[in-house]
């Protein structure tokens, strides 16, 4: 495939059905999310709102880092602090799809629906790709990012259209146009992170101290397993506690979960086979994480577990 020609095609296009309205978009620092914003600033300049929405959610210093690699390209992102709505959404909530959900409302019919009528936005941006599209179809996936596969009419839900310029390729595309952009190694190269950020992460209720916890986990997994090759890695704090020995005495504390997986497409995965003195380095550290008294290493393969927790 001729990347540059279809980098041409889709600001055309952009240009062509935007004309003169203002376009919003949301950007997490995902591949996908990324690729829109540097396609659709080229299309559309100043007309082009971009914001990182800080959910709470995400990892350490993922906010602001995001926000300033693409200053650095000189495209402007708001910083959108909306931490204390999804606390307060997720607030008591322990079922997963619940969680899921209350992520998903939160974040399109409430912080980004009220962005989009600030902006008198017309067109919304998404990074949606085919495979988001097959997954939907085929009932594997629900995808948040795609309401209109679902059979919800974006226009009538929230008052906005939306713009899919990456749904007709795949992943490996995605990284190519991704490429071509020059976009930096650290979004062309990431790995796969998820919708619903750490709360996919976190079994039980997700509060701002648990939150805490799996994000230091979150921290130390990823700069040790950074150089590991793998497909994804990640921490998960469960919902049970285990008793263990702290400064003598005994203590009822965390459970942290390691995953850290091979794939291609994360459809199937199978377990990387770390060193022992990797996985040893790894307790070592996350036991030392406030109130985490047990790293647990998980052998399970997808199927017949998932890549996520929730
Ligand atoms: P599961 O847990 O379903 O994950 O085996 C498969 C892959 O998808 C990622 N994932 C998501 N990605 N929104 C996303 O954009 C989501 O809601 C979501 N849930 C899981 C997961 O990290 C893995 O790479």
């Amino acid at each position: 495939m001729d990347y540059k020609a279809f980098i041409e095609e889709q600001v055309n296009e952009l240009k062509e059905t935007v004309g003169d309205a203002t376009a919003i978009n949301a950007l997490s620092g995902g591949v996908d999310s990324s690729v829109v914003t540097v396609l659709a600033h080229r299309a559309l300049g100043r007309q082009l709102k971009t914001y990182f929405i800080d959910s709470a959610l995400m990892r350490q210093g993922e906010p602001q880092r995001v926000v300033d690699m693409f200053a650095k390209m000189g495209i402007p992102v708001g910083l959108v602090d909306a931490k204390a709505e999804f606390l307060a959404a997720l607030k008591g909530l322990t079922d997963p799809e619940e969680k899921r959900h209350a992520v998903t409302d939160t974040f399109y019919a409430r912080v980004f629906g009220r962005l989009v009528k600030e902006t008198d936005a017309t067109f919304l941006l998404h990074g949606t790709i085919l495979t988001d599209i097959e997954e939907t179809v085929a009932g594997i996936k629900r995808q948040h990012n795609i309401l209109e596969q679902l059979g919800i009419d974006p226009k009538e839900a929230y008052g906005y259209a939306v713009l899919e310029p990456l749904k007709t390729l795949r992943k490996d595309g995605v990284r190519e146009v991704a490429r071509v952009l020059n976009l930096p190694p650290d979004i062309t190269e990431r790995i796969p992170f998820p919708g619903p950020a750490l709360a996919a992460r976190i079994v039980g209720e997700v509060t701002e101290e648990r939150l805490k916890t799996v994000r230091s986990a979150t921290a130390i997994v990823e700069e040790e397993l950074g150089n590991s090759g793998a497909f994804q890695y990640l921490a998960v704090l469960l919902n049970d506690k285990a008793t263990g020995i702290r400064d003598g005495k005994r203590q009822f504390g965390e459970i942290v979960v390691v995953r850290c997986i091979e794939s291609t497409d994360a459809r199937t995965a199978t377990v990387t086979e770390l060193p022992w003195t990797k996985l040893h380095r790894l307790c070592e550290r996350i036991t030392q994480i406030d109130g985490v008294n047990r790293c647990l290493y998980d052998l399970t393969p997808k199927p017949p577990a998932t890549v996520e927790y929730i």
